[in-house]
């Protein structure tokens, strides 16, 4: 099971770091009350009076034994009323004072317990805001819920029935010196009870911290899998996944049950080699209390006194062994809170690091190397030069580093080698703040929080006006929506902005961007999710913002940027061809070939559907043999289609009867593992790819799953449509067979479906 690593963020490992061995060893008893009192510092003064009240609370519970033996040696032989009398009133003012004093010590107590939990829960939350991006792609988010859950649960609990366990420890001491007092020789005796009372727990209780660490972590892995898939439903309920997410649910439910179990039997051995001993020492102190009394050397007041003391030594023993397994728990919860606690941000501010002011001049990359991880290098070499007003644009491939190289301008990584450079200035050498002051980022998913749209915009400057919000929303174009709705600007978004359509939630976004007057403006595909109408709104405005700012914008799609001043072509992370796009064009190069893969496409933008040019049909391997006049005739037969995001098109293994063109959108494609059953993505397909030639010629099954990563809109061509075309031409009909029938052997083999 996965656990939160001790050591720098960077040390992670297949999500979440694991620490090393030696920082595994579980908290003990001991190292969690040495924690608690770390957080209880602050509280010193309010915790001593506590203390006091519980020292008082023990005196009044001490004095009851004792009148034993004043009632039974003085006042009973001697018929002393008045002896009897004062004990009876000095056990009830006792009574009274207990029951007074215990009130205020409970109600400060309780105050206290809730400050000590929402201190470390302020503490957590505090330093998550300090990790960097790479610890939450990295970190299950069950893992970091947990600690908040069950994790402090467990402290709680602990710190919360601390009586239990403080009160008898008190006891415990006091006893021991009454016993002594009372008859030495028999109270040797009675201190036999540590030895026989703690072999037991000393033995358990490293196991069962160990136990509770491991049902923490059992726990945790069942809070992941419920958040994930609850999130999942959409895929859960297309694919008929039920079944093996019950499954996969059942095998954690069943591994925790045991993690469970395993704790809960070590705990009840605990209490219960403890009870044994007390129960054979009760009956040894009997023997020989008996004896001394008959031998003449102890009264019997004593010796009901030594009893009534030894039940309450007894008694108290019981109450801390059985307090142990909440501080058990409580440790394990605790453990895994210092844990996160003691994770290492990757990215921080160096020491002396100076405000960078607004960038003048340009940013750069200089021969930058970046990879998540050391094995797979993401960016290699990248070195370009982005002078400040300039329109940039990065495009290429899922895949090809475009984001990892936004991510890199925002500081939310450092180079692995090479520098990013502001003006001339490491981003490592200025603060993480000043440098996202002058970026304004615009994604393809944007976060709305659920509170008003004003709100929503102003978080892009937290201490921007109300005048200055729809000055911005203004700019974004979404002014006019805004003021149409019944509430306005207080209208709420709805959970993640659900409320609003995609298109509105970028505006949103721009709004906010626009509000931060940054002279960087970075968009991340902020607009190829949106429909074809919506984008090119957006990027018109998006391009009038623009116009006294940079412009760095990240897409797959070429007709966003053909203006840009820049255009990069990312591949596999490098740079592989630059330039305007008409000097793009001209080389015929990669970029060229993208561009004609995306082109060829009439929308209608008022529909929502689409035509090809038929020329475009002859990139298609299956149709490349096809002369003019039947291009022209097929063309005219693909049916649009619009599919939502997270929609299954085509599903592996049912039978193929269609072609499918994707003119806009992303899917991917997935095909399942043999061995393990599992879904594996082998292909993201963006727009201009297709998929599904062979079911133009026989009704082979699918090889694939292919399911939609975003809206998309296709063009599909029935099998039917085309075999009827090739009944006329049968020549042909007979080459393109053959070839389909090699490529479909070719693909069952392993070669899978792209453009
Ligand atoms: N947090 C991450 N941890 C590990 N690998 C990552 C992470 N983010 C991205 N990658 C990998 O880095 C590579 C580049 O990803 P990146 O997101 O930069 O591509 P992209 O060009 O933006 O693609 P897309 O067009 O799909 O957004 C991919 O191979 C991806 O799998
Ligand atoms: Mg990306």
């Amino acid at each position: 099971m996965a656990s939160i690593g001790v050591h720098e963020e960077g040390t992670a490992s297949a999500g979440i770091a694991a620490a090393a061995p030696a920082e595994r060893k579980p908290m003990g008893m001991l190292g969690f009350l040495a924690c608690l009192l770390q957080y209880m510092r602050p509280y010193r003064g309010k915790f001593a009076l506590v203390f006091l009240g519980l020292l008082a609370e023990m005196a009044v519970n001490a004095l009851v034994p004792l009148s034993f033996k004043v009632l039974i040696d003085r006042a009973i032989p001697e018929r002393d009323g008045a002896v009897f009398a004062w004990v009876i009133l000095g056990l009830v003012a006792g009574a009274l004072l207990f029951a007074l004093g215990g009130l205020a010590r409970d109600y400060l107590y309780a105050e206290l317990t809730g400050q000590l939990l929402s201190d470390i829960r302020r503490r957590v939350f505090d330093h998550l805001q300090k990790l960097s991006l790479g610890f939450y792609t990295r970190t299950e988010m069950g893992e970091i819920l947990a600690r908040f859950s069950t994790d402090l649960a467990a402290v709680d609990n602990a710190i919360a029935s601390a009586t239990w366990g403080i009160l008898p420890s008190f006891d415990l001491a006091l006893t021991v010196v009454l016993l002594f007092l009372l008859d030495w020789r028999l109270a040797l005796v009675a201190m036999l009870i540590w030895p026989l009372v703690l072999v037991g727990p000393r033995i358990l209780a490293p196991r069962a911290g160990r136990a509770s660490y491991s049902k923490k972590e059992g726990e945790a892995g069942t809070i992941t899998l419920v958040q994930e898939n609850v999130g999942a439903q959409s895929v859960v309920k297309a694919y008929g996944l039920e079944a093996s997410q019950i499954a996969a649910f059942g095998g954690r439910n069943w591994d925790l049950r045991g993690r469970s179990a395993r704790l809960g039997f070590l705990n009840a051995l605990i209490e219960r080699t403890a009870n044994l001993g007390i129960l054979v020492l009760q009956i040894l102190i009997m023997a020989v209390g008996v004896r001394m009394v008959l031998a003449g050397e102890m009264t019997v007041g004593t010796l009901t006194a030594f009893q009534a003391l030894f039940i309450t030594l007894s008694y108290a023993l019981y109450n801390v062994a059985q307090y142990a397994p909440n501080l058990i728990q409580a440790a394990g919860g605790m453990h895994r809170i210092e844990e996160l606690l003691s994770v290492a941000p990757q990215v921080t501010d160096r020491p002396g690091a100076g405000e960078l002011p607004r960038i003048a001049r340009e940013i750069a990359f200089k021969e930058v190397r970046f990879g998540y991880s050391d094995r797979q290098p993401v960016l290699r070499d990248v070195d370009v030069t982005i002078p400040s007003g300039a329109f940039v644009a990065f495009v290429g491939a899922s895949g090809s580093g475009k984001s990892t190289l936004i991510s890199l301008l925002m500081r939310f990584y450092d180079p692995t080698s090479g520098a990013v450079l502001a003006d001339g200035r490491d981003l490592r050498d200025v603060t993480q703040a000043s440098l996202r002051s002058h970026l304004g980022v615009v994604f393809q998913e944007n976060f709305l929080f659920n509170t008003t749209l004003r709100e929503n915009i102003r978080l892009g400057r937290t201490q921007a006006s109300d005048a200055e919000v729809v000055e911005a929303a203004r700019a974004a174009e979404i002014e006019e929506f805004i003021l149409g709705l019944p509430d306005g600007f207080d209208t709420l978004a709805g959970e993640r902005g659900g409320r609003l359509s995609g298109g509105q939630r970028q505006r949103i976004a721009i709004a906010r961007a626009i509000l931060r007057d940054p002279s960087v403006l970075v968009l991340d595909e902020a607009t190829s999710a949106l429909d074809a109408a919506t984008e090119a709104a957006i990027n018109e405005t998006i391009a009038r913002i623009a116009r006294s700012r940079t412009l760095i914008s990240v897409t797959h799609r070429l007709s966003s940027v053909v203006h840009a001043d820049r255009i990069y072509l990312l591949d596999a992370g490098k740079v592989i061809e630059s330039g305007r796009h008409e000097e793009l064009l001209a080389r015929e190069g990669a970029y060229a070939r993208l561009w004609r893969k995306q082109t060829g496409f009439v929308l209608a933008h008022d529909r929502g559907d689409a035509r090809v040019e038929p020329e475009r049909l002859r990139s298609i391997r299956l149709l490349e043999r096809l002369d003019v006049a039947a291009l022209h005739e097929l063309a005219p037969r693909f049916a649009s289609e619009n599919f939502a995001r997270d929609r299954t098109i085509v599903r592996e293994g049912d039978p193929g009867d269609k072609l499918y063109i994707i003119v806009r959108g992303t899917v991917e494609v997935a095909r399942s593992d043999p061995e393990s059953g599992r879904e594996r993505r082998i292909a993201t397909l963006q727009d201009g790819d297709y998929f599904g030639e062979i079911a133009l010629i026989g009704n082979t099954p699918r090889t694939a799953s292919v399911r939609t990563l975003t809206d998309c809109l296709c063009l599909s061509l029935p099998r039917g449509q085309f075999l009827d075309l090739l009944d006329r031409l049968p020549d042909l009909k007979t080459e393109i067979v053959q070839e389909a029938e090699l490529r479909a052997r070719g693909l069952a083999a392993g070669e899978h479906a792209s453009a």
